[in-house]
């Protein structure tokens, strides 16, 4: 018998539809397919009915089998969040480096000395696969209840090919066990390790000739990630690895431009990399580039935040026509939370973008960024039934009230997961 699960009348449905082909870009974004008092019908996980309350109530008269109707009247609905960038998977906590900047000591300056991922580093390879799945879903948990209904999760605190495998088999096996989907990405290139400290050039082998075939082998990862700054990995490093990725089938992304101006974004769209991520030093010749080749920016706004920089210029992307998601950056030293709702808020209130264009940015432009945009990021016939339903009249409540948790039931595929 079918699964059938009927939400009933929101004060607006907000669908993104529109963006499934191409992420939206520009006008576009503010573009979020509002349908007052609008209902959703989900059949065994995916909808097959997107439209007024009206039609709804005719269309599901023609349904057998039992309904779970949900009324959303005074609500509005919105696909399932998306969060395009996290570091979930890893081990220990580093709250002393908070104290640490708030002394004046900066972000990559604590790396440099050791300290910051490879801290975490040290921490997640003592931790088994088992203790990393059990803090990681406290984590996915907690991303649940903001409404986030797929998160992209990158390795990176592993730093040898064993421990690298370790957080993405976690990733995988938490995939299959928590209603969150996940989609991995390979970042054995997010710092390099004490052990090749003198010899990084050997290291980036290492991720080159060994990590990347094994991970392709084993199915661990769609995309591969690397953290391209002064200090960390070059340019020329970048490129050779994340070609080395392509010929193995995973698709580019970049940590780029964060700390200083490096060309990360011009090497983003010379690689054809889904998306470049940071970008707060990013050139206006990057932004260019970016733009022509269809090349997303995911904005980190709770980074800028928490580390007390000033954030990415999201208004200059826009208006040149890159499309823009936005993500938590999810990891224990740059931005430790797993709200997606208050990096929205942050994204309209420190980079002034509008609360459709936010919607947009973590709906369907995240989806893109991870490579979904058929599955997830509208509410559209056809994709899977995940839905938030938030106590709010309209959209702009939602970044109104800010840093307040306004959701009031998440649904995945259909079944309702937090009410
Ligand atoms: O995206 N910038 C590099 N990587 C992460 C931070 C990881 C960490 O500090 O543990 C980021 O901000
Ligand atoms: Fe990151």
């Amino acid at each position: 018998m079918s699964s059938i699960t009927y939400i009933r009348c929101a004060s607006q449905l907000i669908t993104v539809r529109g963006g499934t082909k191409e992420p939206k870009r520009a006008q576009d974004m503010s573009d979020i397919g509002i349908i007052e008092h609008g209902s959703v019908v989900v059949e065994n996980g995916l909808i097959t009915f997107v439209g007024s309350d009206v039609e709804a109530e005719r269309y599901v008269h023609t349904l057998n089998g039992h309904i779970n109707t949900i009324d959303a009247s005074g609500k509005i609905v919105t696909p399932g969040l998306i969060d395009a960038h996290t570091h979930i998977v890893f081990g220990g906590s580093r709250e002393k480096e908070l104290e640490m900047r708030l002394n004046g000591a900066k972000y990559i300056d604590i790396l440099k000395a050791g300290g910051g991922i490879l801290q975490t580093t040290t921490s997640t390879r003592e931790a088994t696969e088992e203790q990393l799945i059990q803090e990681t879903s406290k984590r996915l948990n907690r991303f649940l209840q903001y409404g986030v209904t797929t998160v992209e999760a990158k390795s990176g605190y592993g730093l040898t090919l064993e421990d690298e495998l370790k957080q993405l088999r976690a990733a995988k096996k938490l995939d299959e066990r928590h209603p969150i989907d996940i989609v991995s990405t390979f970042m054995g290139a997010h710092a390099v390790p004490v052990e090749y400290k003198e010899n990084p050039d050997e290291f980036v082998r290492l991720v080159i000739e060994e990590m990347i075939p094994r991970v392709a082998e084993e199915n661990l990862a769609e995309f591969c990630d690397v953290f391209c700054e002064e200090g960390v990995f070059t340019i020329q490093q970048s490129e050779q690895i994340l070609e080395a990725g392509k010929r193995y089938g995973l698709k580019p992304k970049i940590h780029a431009d964060e700390i200083v101006q490096f060309g990360g974004a011009e090497l983003a769209a010379k690689v054809g990399a889904v998306s470049a991520d940071h970008l707060l030093q990013v050139s206006d010749e990057g932004i260019k580039q970016m733009a022509k080749s269809g090349v997303i920016a995911v904005l980190l706004p709770g980074t800028a935040f928490f580390l007390m920089e000033k954030p990415a210029n999201a208004r200059k992307m826009i208006e040149a026509g890159v499309p823009v998601a936005l993500s938590t950056d999810r990891n224990p030293g740059s931005s430790p939370t797993e709200s997606l709702p208050f990096i929205m808020n942050l994204a309209c209130l420190t980079m002034k973008m509008t609360p459709a264009e936010v919607l947009t940015a973590c709906t369907i432009n995240a989806a893109h960024a991870i490579g979904k945009a058929d599955e997830v990021g509208s509410i559209e016939v056809g994709k899977k039934g995940d839905l938030v339903l938030f106590d709010a009249p309209n959209y702009q409540t939602l970044q109104y009230n800010y840093a307040v948790n306004l959701v009031d039931t998440v649904i995945k595929k259909g079944q309702v997961i937090v009410e």
